[in-house]
C-alpha cells in the first residue's frame, strides 16, 4: 500500500474554484481504498504571512470545515493540523542543518514571494525545509502537488538523500504526483477565479449574498433581452456549465441563442444551480459552524494518528544523529 501525503494552505475559506479544481479531486484520490492517505492543514507555513492569532485559527477552521463538508472521510484519511504534531518543527531543524544555504537561495518560490510580499522573514526562506519535514516525517511515497511545488519536492529528495548517505537509510524518498493545473474555473469577471483577483464565488455564503454577488459582479454584455446571445463568451453560462448536466447546459445555450431570455434569467438559474449542487455541503458546513468542537475533535484524532508515525521517524533520526 502506498502512502500519499499532501498539505493544504490555509489562507481562508476555500471558494468554488478551489473546491472544483483542487478539493474534490483530492478527496476522490484520498477515498480510493488502495491508498493510505495523510492530509494536513499547513498552518505552520501560514505563520510566515499571518501573525494574527484569531485569523490564523479561523482560517484553519474554515479550511477544515470545508474539506469535511465536501466529503473528506477522516476514517479513511489521516486529517490533521500541522502545528499539532510538533515533531515536525524538530525535524525541520535537523533538515536545515543538512541542506546547503546556497541551494535554498535558488528556490523559485522564495524569489517570487520575496519580490511580492512585505514580510520577508527567515521562515519564508526556510519554508522548503519545513515542507520537506512534513513529507519525510511520515515516510510518504507519493506527494500530489502543483507545478509550482515540484522544486520543493526536489529539495525534499535532495536533503533526504544527503542524510541517508551519511547516516544510513532513514528516509523514504518521495515521488511527486504532478497535478493538472487546477481546472480553469472562471471567476465573476471572466478571468481565472482567485482570491487575489477578488472574483471568487463563496458557495457557503448565505443564498442572498451569493445572489447579490452574481447579479452585481458577473460581467455580461449589454445585448437587450429580446436579442440572441452568445453562450460561449458568457461567464454566467461557463459557470453554469461547470455544475449543470450536459442536457441542462444545452437547454440554457439554446435559450440564450434564441433571444427573449435575458442575462438576469441566466443568473437566476446559475444561483439555483449553485445552491442545489452544494446543498449537502452547505448543510454540513453550517453544521460545523454551529458545532466547531466536532471539527476540533476530528483534527485532534488525526493528530494522534499522525503523531504515532512522526514519533517513530523522529526516533530513527535522533538515534542516527547522536541525540539518544
Ligand atoms: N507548500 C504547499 C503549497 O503551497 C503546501 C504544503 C506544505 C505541502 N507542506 C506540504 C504540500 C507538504 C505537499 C506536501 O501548496
Amino acid at each position: 500500500m502506498a502512502r500519499i501525503l499532501t498539505g493544504i494552505q490555509s489562507t481562508g475559506r476555500p471558494h468554488l474554484g478551489n473546491i472544483l479544481g483542487a478539493i474534490n479531486p483530492a478527496i476522490a484520490l484520498a477515498n480510493k481504498a488502495e491508498n493510505d492517505s495523510f492530509l494536513f492543514i499547513a498552518d505552520l507555513h501560514s505563520l510566515t504571512q499571518i501573525k494574527n492569532a484569531e485569523e490564523l485559527k479561523n482560517n484553519t477552521f474554515q479550511v477544515a470545515a470545508t474539506w469535511l463538508a465536501c466529503g473528506l472521510d477522516p476514517n479513511k484519511t489521516t486529517f490533521y493540523r500541522q502545528s499539532d504534531v510538533t515533531e515536525c518543527t524538530e525535524l525541520a531543524w535537523y533538515l536545515n542543518c543538512f541542506f546547503p544555504y546556497q541551494r535554498l537561495k535558488l528556490a523559485h518560490s522564495f524569489k517570487d514571494k520575496s519580490d511580492r510580499l512585505e514580510d520577508v522573514n527567515s521562515g519564508l526562506f526556510a519554508y522548503p525545509m519545513l515542507m520537506a519535514s512534513d513529507i519525510l516525517l511520515y515516510d510518504a511515497d507519493f506527494v500530489p502537488v502543483g507545478k509550482d511545488q515540484l522544486q520543493h519536492l526536489e529539495m525534499t529528495r535532495d536533503v533526504a538523500s544527503r542524510i541517508n548517505h551519511k547516516h544510513g537509510e532513514i528516509f523514504v524518498l518521495p515521488e511527486p504526483i504532478l497535478q493538472q493545473d487546477a481546472q480553469l474555473i472562471l471567476g465573476t469577471d471572466g478571468e481565472k477565479m482567485s482570491k487575489s483577483r477578488n472574483n471568487t464565488i463563496d458557495v457557503f455564503d448565505a443564498e442572498n449574498a451569493i445572489k447579490k454577488l452574481i447579479n452585481k459582479n458577473i460581467v455580461t454584455d449589454n445585448t437587450p433581452l429580446e436579442e440572441p446571445k452568445d453562450p460561449d463568451s458568457a461567464t454566467v453560462y461557463q459557470l453554469y456549465k461547470l455544475l449543470a448536466t450536459n442536457e441542462e447546459s444545452k437547454t440554457m445555450a439554446e435559450k440564450l441563442k434564441a433571444g427573449g431570455y435575458g442575462w438576469g434569467h441566466a443568473k437566476k438559474e446559475l444561483l439555483d444551480k449553485i445552491v442545489s449542487s452544494f446543498s449537502e455541503e452547505r448543510a454540513k458546513f453550517e453544521h460545523y459552524q454551529n458545532n466547531p468542537k466536532e471539527v476540533e475533535e476530528v483534527l485532534m484524532e488525526g493528530a494522534q494518528k499522525a503523531k504515532k508515525v512522526a514519533k517513530a521517524t523522529l526516533e530513527r533520526v535522533r538515534n542516527s544523529l547522536g541525540y539518544n
